[in-house]
């Protein structure tokens, strides 16, 4: 039993889970979901917008995604980040970093496509830059596609319970995480869900008990209250995130 206190739900019910015995062959399966919910945007329009995650799950992922340019037209996707850590772009804890370095520049994105949360600022400031930007793509359209990671406390993006809550308005807020790098601007639950599809990419034995909780419905959990707001949630994750997962009786 988690210390959130199991709130049992339908949730599990609806939720588009994929189980696979390695995180590799779950990145694998996330690298097919990625392409086929671009592909789905560049269908609708000129360009797919494809919000980040950020963390080390997405690593392996973001390999895969680089070693076959020919997947999709790349030069047709815009790049956002759900979250980042209040540090230089340079430095090594930045998420903007992480995927410049294992998919941009290896796909030859060009800079302009990359609209990063520019952490190097104080916190409200990035903030309060990054949400007029998220206004701007929200007044016209939806996202194609949210890519988000979930914590062993049951977090995502950077997003902490219990602030901001998952009724916070705005798109993007200042934060403050547990782990270092402490410091983090994040998108809110809002413009999270503003999402025709939304792919969680779950890893490892430490994520097991927080996948239950939300898979289970705990509520004070920003990725549940996402489960009930995003039109189409596909969650990849490897055997031992899912070891606890199971069937939930609904009703
Ligand atoms: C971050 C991420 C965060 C991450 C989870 C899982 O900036 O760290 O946005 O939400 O997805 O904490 O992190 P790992 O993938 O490193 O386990």
């Amino acid at each position: 039993m988690s210390g959130r206190g199991r709130r049992v739900t339908g949730i599990q019910a609806a939720a588009d889970l994929r189980v696979e015995r390695t995180p590799e062959a779950s990145a694998r399966v996330a690298a097919g979901v990625v392409v086929e919910a671009l592909r789905a945007g560049l269908d609708r329009g000129p360009r797919a917008r494809w919000v980040l995650a950020g963390g080390t799950t997405p690593l392996a992922l973001y390999r895969l995604l680089a070693e076959d340019p020919e997947a999709l037209d790349w030069s047709r996707v815009d790049f956002f980040w759900g979250d980042e850590r209040c540090v230089e772009p340079t430095d090594p804890a930045s998420n903007y970093r992480m995927a410049r370095e294992a998919l941009l520049d290896p796909l030859g994105i060009e800079p302009d496509r990359c609209f990063r949360i520019e952490g190097e600022l104080a916190p409200a400031v990035a903030a309060e830059r990054y949400g007029r930007r998220v206004a701007g793509v929200l007044e016209r359209s939806d996202w194609d596609l949210v890519l988000l990671g979930l914590g062993g406390d049951g977090h995502t993006a950077s997003l902490f319970p219990p602030r901001p809550t998952p009724e916070e308005e705005g798109w993007v807020v200042a934060t403050e995480a547990l782990d270092p790098p402490r410091r983090r601007v994040s998108m809110t639950l809002a413009a999270l869900a503003r999402t025709r599809r939304t792919l969680f990419l779950v890893a490892g034995a430490s994520k097991s008990e927080a996948l239950a909780d939300v898979l289970g419905g705990v509520a004070a959990l920003h990725a549940s209250a996402l489960l009930r707001r995003a039109p189409r949630v596909t969650w990849c994750v490897d055997r031992a995130a899912a070891a606890r997962v199971r069937a939930i009786e609904c009703g």
